[in-house]
């Protein structure tokens, strides 16, 4: 298959990227804005690979551009969107453009050439729930700007598989984490954090529970729904571990060898979602299941982090401080 991948260049649709070409033949062209959180480094590897077709940079929700990028493609796979729940409570415009206007704008084009289409969507879409997991039948409740947005995408695909026959599915991941991640989100804030001895912001009591899921399972998992997924269904992936906050930052700490003392109860997110939790027993009967546990990827996260500092010393020399004094009410040390 030609496969265009749109976000191709941030986190997760860049490890996508990178483990598709080494685990298929497919070819893949990547639409990318180039955002703060999109870059061309998380691809550099792959220069002179016969099967990357290279980097489109343009935005999704350009009818032009995104008509440019599937001239010859059998499907979309669409990472691209406003990721940051901080960022949509501070600015949610960019959000409404890129994850609505966007997903419509893509949806258009796979309507107009007869795409397969993969929506890359988030548990968020869910709400929080105290007790249980989510299944693909529970409501959509979301809580913030950010899955606000990402719930009214996933409705507009499933409206495109109605009225239009679209060949289009769902791909619901819970909280990925793993290499090239922006440290914007708990995890690489957390060790880059740790490894500069600076402040752990923790917000509220940190009791706040995540599903973690390794980005390259999160990359199978959409896979697998591009290759076996029924049309007009939604797929939970889930991670194979729960843990608190405050866990998370403990074992960063043992791993970084940073002190205790770090961590700071910061104040608390507005309309923080408590806990997060997928079944994903649909997506597992095709076939499917999470490889990597919590703490076998944290540890070599911590690692991918250590070992490439060329990776976020740009990041975290650039605009990043400004977001991050903005956020946090203090500069980065
Ligand atoms: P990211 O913020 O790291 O990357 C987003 C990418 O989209 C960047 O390369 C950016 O440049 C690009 N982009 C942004 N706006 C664009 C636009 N208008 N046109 C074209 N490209 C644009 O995000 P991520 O963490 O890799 O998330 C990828 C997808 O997975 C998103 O759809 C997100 O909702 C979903 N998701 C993320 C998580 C998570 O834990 N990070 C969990 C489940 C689902
Ligand atoms: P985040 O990585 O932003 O993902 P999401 O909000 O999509 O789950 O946050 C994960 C959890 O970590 C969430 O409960 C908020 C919390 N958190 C902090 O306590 N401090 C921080 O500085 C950040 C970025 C997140």
């Amino acid at each position: 298959m030609k496969l265009l991948v749109c976000g191709g260049a941030g986190f997760i649709g860049s490890n996508f990227v990178r483990l598709r070409i080494a685990e298929s033949d497919d070819q893949i062209i990547v639409l990318d804005k180039l955002t703060y959180a999109g870059r061309r480094e998380n691809l550099a590897d792959l220069d002179g690979n016969p099967q990357f077709l290279g980097l489109q940079h343009g935005a999704i929700e350009d009818a032009d551009a995104v008509a440019t990028a599937v001239e010859g493609v059998d499907a979309i796979v669409n990472f691209a969107a406003e990721t940051h729940v901080d960022r949509s409570i501070a600015e949610p415009d960019a959000f409404v453009v890129t994850n609505g206007q966007g997903t419509y704008t893509l949806l258009e084009a796979a309507r107009r050439e007869q795409l397969r289409y993969v929506q890359v969507s988030t548990d968020e879409v869910y709400g929080s729930i105290d007790e249980g997991s989510f299944t693909e039948q529970s409501p959509l409740k979301p809580s913030s700007p950010y899955s606000a947005t990402k719930t009214g995408a996933d409705l507009l695909v499933e409206s495109y598989f109605h009225t239009f026959d679209l060949s289009a599915a769902i791909a619901r991941g819970s909280n990925n984490y793993g290499p090239y991640q922006y440290p914007e989100k708990l995890i690489p804030l957390m060790i880059l954090n740790a490894m500069h001895g600076d402040p752990l912001p923790v917000y509220g009591d940190g009791l706040q529970v995540r599903n973690w899921l390794y980005v390259e399972d999160f990359g199978r998992g959409i896979g697998h729904v591009l290759d076996h997924g029924v049309a007009g269904e939604a797929y939970n992936v889930g991670g194979p571990d729960e843990c608190t906050n405050m866990e998370v930052v403990r074992r960063i700490i043992e791993l970084t060898g940073a002190s205790d003392d770090l961590i700071e109860h910061v104040t608390d997110r507005p309309g923080h979602d408590r806990r997060y939790s997928l079944a994903s027993d649909k997506l597992k009967a095709l076939g499917w299941s999470p490889q990597t546990g919590f703490a076998e990827g944290l540890e070599s996260t911590v690692n991918w982090y250590r070992d490439n500092p060329t990776w976020w010393e740009s990041i975290r020399s650039g605009d990043y401080r400004e977001y991050y004094a903005r956020q946090y009410g203090r500069e980065l040390g």
